[in-house]
């Protein structure tokens, strides 16, 4: 059972917590209270095994092919957390005996989490727990551990066995070759793994400081074995004594940037971290945990200043939960990586990338932490080599970005076989890989989100150009002439939704297209103007002359699906001739993807059912480039697909909330919103069994701020035409436009922008525009 109520005072709306514990729905906590860096994700697995949990350990970037039929992945690392106890000789478990007052929360604002119970021995002996746990935002390879065992009535022997355990798998793949394993002075714990086909090392050391009433157990029993490596302590307890046991490790890999180099030694990696943990160990849990707790304070919520007054906490809770989660899953340290779709917080899609960075995830970056949105698109940029080697193996030019990236020179990582047929009782074949490509487009959109936002002409002249002429080469060799019609047309694609596949001129993806090509073209010429000389570098590496003169002649004969008479645009040159079945059991069920327990993909790929917001996201994109759609066309169109829509990717609530407050549905909006806040936080036990859902969670806050507060670029420029929904009386949040930090201010009857630098700059505000020198404040018609 989760609860979000029980913080009270200063961690109101601050605490996730679970009030029972449901051996049989581990997945849910394990994933949504995961804890991590950005360099590395701890699924929150409890201290004691159960049998079905999941204990995972990943590192960014340190993927690994076990070889085969398999793709590459992150490989799940040994585990730290795990600790067997036992009790008079019984084994501690909360499914034996009696447990009370039971709290597990992640705490929001600290990224701690913490576990506390009351538990009665089958023996009939009473016991208080206390667990704490946190992995650092100010040391990234620290992760810090507490445990706490008081004796309430009886005497007890108790024996516990941690160290490291590198019997670990990625669901049976198991990624090492065994490396060594050593004790220091009876307590330094280090063990070693490496990668078996990408030759990573990954070196963990652990330290263990056990007291009883503050005084130090010593002389464990020390065991090495296969892949592990532990200490087994044995100590008494009187009524009223209380163990305290202090875990810390140290997580390095060598491909930590200050090890991938040439230079690299295994020795030197080993006694790096070693000698990091020593210094942890030095400061102990107390005084390292204050530490992250400021980092907390002042990477994330005093930079982002998010602040909603809600007359439902859940609100404010779920926009912290995505904060939370957006800082945990992103690996701001380096731009060689990418954000998995689960974040770090489970095996499910292999911790791949996919569109749902640049279209989910980066508009928060881009507007909040610029710095962050650079590493991100840098991270495309070294791309670039896969995505070349795609479109040279597919017969294209330029650069076709994998639909799944791992390692940037990876190049194409989707898998090619997924669930069973319910028909033929086959494994699918997943086509993304070969024909989902508006990845592409989707790259080219977030450059030109980045730089319209930062002005940020360094990245464009070193990265940013060179990434849209690649896609746009791409594109315009992709392209199909119809000499029927005389114009090209993209034929035989996946677009966004993703139960259509094999469809000739997608919306979406032509329409994206073009707005690729038309985005080189404007660069080329802008290039050409602002710096010729960076122009004719690039000239020299990628033949832009001849590209430029080839997009100048497609440009204008692409086929863009019109709206029809009643303003719909066809999805795809089929879709809107297909038969339509009644969708309201699947519309109304909690879970997701239950049209598959009737029909196969087959027949879904006949019937007007989209699976994920697609010609509804092509207009909220295509609008911030420019505004070529009306109102009633927008209107028109949701009216047409919502109802089609199953939202079965947890993609694409946050667009039909963002958009349904467009067009005035605000109480629909608002519980679009609530829906995509629940698809992790709701009381559906499995569904972040897998992993949490990052792109789900980017668009909570795109559901806020560019939904409810309005803030998005329009035809390219700044506009914040805010709605609020009627129980949010207020809400704030800073972003940067241009380099300069902007504070906005919202409630019902007035917006107040106040630029922090002075700096003058034009917005849009409910059709009007405005400059802003110092402070804007706009009146709101709350009947509007
Ligand atoms: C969605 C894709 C998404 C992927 C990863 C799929 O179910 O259809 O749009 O990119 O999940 O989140």
């Amino acid at each position: 059972m989760l609860a979000y109520n029980h913080g009270k005072g200063s961690l109101e709306n601050w605490l996730i917590t679970e009030t029972e514990f449901s051996p049989d729905a581990l997945g849910k906590c394990e994933s949504i209270m995961y804890l991590g860096n950005g360099y590395m994700g701890l699924r929150s697995a409890t201290e004691e095994p159960y049998l079905h949990e999941v204990r995972n350990l990943f590192v960014n970037g340190t993927f690994n092919r076990f070889g085969g039929d398999e793709v590459t992945e992150l490989p799940n690392l040994a585990d730290v957390t795990r600790i067997d106890l036992r009790i008079d000789g019984e084994r501690f478990s909360l499914e034996f005996g009696e447990t009370k007052h039971y709290l597990r929360q992640l705490n929001l604002k600290t990224a701690e989490l913490t576990r506390s119970f009351d538990w009665i021995s089958p023996k009939g002996k009473t016991f208080r727990f206390r667990f704490r746990r946190f992995v650092s935002l100010d040391r990234l390879h620290l992760i810090g551990m507490k445990m706490e065992i008081t004796s309430l009535d009886s005497p007890a022997e108790i024996t516990f066995h941690s160290g490291i355990n590198g019997r670990m798998t990625n669901s049976g793949t198991q990624h090492f070759h065994e490396g060594e394993k050593r004790i220091f002075d009876k307590r330094y714990l280090q063990l070693l793994q490496r990668t078996t086909e990408s030759n990573i090392d990954v070196v963990i050391n652990a330290a263990h400081r056990v007291t009883v009433n503050g005084e130090e157990i010593r002389d464990p029993v020390m065991a090495i074995d296969r892949r592990m490596v532990g200490l087994t302590f044995r100590l008494q307890l009187s009524p009223g004594d209380k163990l305290v046991m202090e875990k810390l490790a140290t997580v390095y890999t060598s491909r930590d940037k200050e090890f991938d180099k040439p230079d690299y030694q295994l020795a030197k990696l080993r006694e790096v971290s070693l000698q990091d943990l020593k210094d942890c160990v030095k400061k102990g849990y107390d005084a390292l945990f204050q530490s992250h707790c400021r980092a907390w304070e002042e990477k994330v919520w005093n930079k982002y200043n998010l602040n909603v007054d809600s007359e439902d906490g859940f609100d404010v809770l779920a926009l912290r939960f995505a904060l939370y989660h957006l800082t945990v899953m992103t690996p701001a340290h380096d731009e060689r990586m990418g954000i998995g779709a689960k974040g770090l917080s489970g095996e499910g899609y292999k911790g791949h990338s996919f569109w749902d960075t640049e279209i989910f995830i980066l508009p928060f970056f881009i507007f909040s932490n610029p710095e962050v949105a650079r590493s991100l698109l840098n991270y495309r940029y070294l791309g670039l080599a896969g995505a070349r080697k795609k479109a040279r193996e597919n017969g294209y030019e330029g650069a076709m970005y994998p639909w799944e990236a791992a390692w940037p020179e990876d190049g194409e990582v989707t898998p090619v076989w997924g669930a069973v047929d319910i028909v033929t009782g086959e494994q699918t074949k997943i086509w993304s890989g070969f024909i989902e490509q508006h990845i592409s487009a989707d790259i080219a959109f977030a450059v030109y989100q980045y730089y319209t936002v930062t002005g940020d002409r360094e990245f464009m002249e070193r990265y940013g150009y060179e990434m849209v002429f690649e896609t746009a080469k791409f594109w315009a060799s992709r392209l199909e002439w119809n000499e029927e019609k005389r114009e090209y047309h993209i034929n035989d694609v996946i677009g966004p939704d993703e139960y259509k596949e094999h469809v000739n001129n997608n919306a979406f993806t032509n329409y994206m297209a073009h707005f690729n090509i038309q985005l080189a073209i404007t660069y080329y010429e802008k290039l050409e103007k602002e710096n010729p000389r960076r122009l004719a570098e690039l000239e020299e590496r990628l033949a832009l002359r001849k590209a430029y003169e080839k997009w100048k002649s497609v440009i204008g004969r692409i086929y863009l699906p019109q709206p029809r008479e009643d303003l719909v645009i066809p999805q795809d040159d089929t879709y809107l001739s297909l038969k339509t079945i009644d969708l309201t059991k699947y519309k109304q069920s909690k879970k997701v993807g239950t049209l598959f327990q009737d029909y196969n993909l087959e027949q879904v790929n006949k019937m007007q059912v989209s699976k994920q917001a697609d010609v509804l996201i092509l207009l909220y994109l295509l609008e911030q480039w420019e505004k070529k759609f009306s109102q009633d066309v927008l209107k028109a169109n949701f009216r047409y697909y919502e109802p089609k829509t199953l939202h079965d990717s947890s993609l694409s609530l946050s667009t039909h909330a963002i958009l349904a407050n467009d067009i005035g549905e605000y109480e629909l909006a608002y519980s679009l919103f609530r829906r995509a806040a629940e698809i992790d936080l709701g009381p559906f036990p499995h569904s972040s069994d897998h992993g949490i859902h990052a792109a789900s969670i980017g668009g909570i806050w795109q559901a806020a701020v560019a939904g409810f507060a309005g803030l998005r670029l329009s035809g390219g420029k700044l506009r914040i035409s805010p709605r609020l929904p009627k129980h949010w009386r207020r809400m704030e949040f800073s972003i940067y436009w241009k380099g300069q930090p902007v504070t906005v201010s919202i409630d019902h009857s007035a917006l107040i922008v106040k630029a922090e630098r002075n700096e003058p700059f034009e917005l849009e505000v409910c059709g009007k525009t405005y400059t802003c020198k110092d402070q804007l404040t706009i009146h709101i018609d709350p009947k509007n």
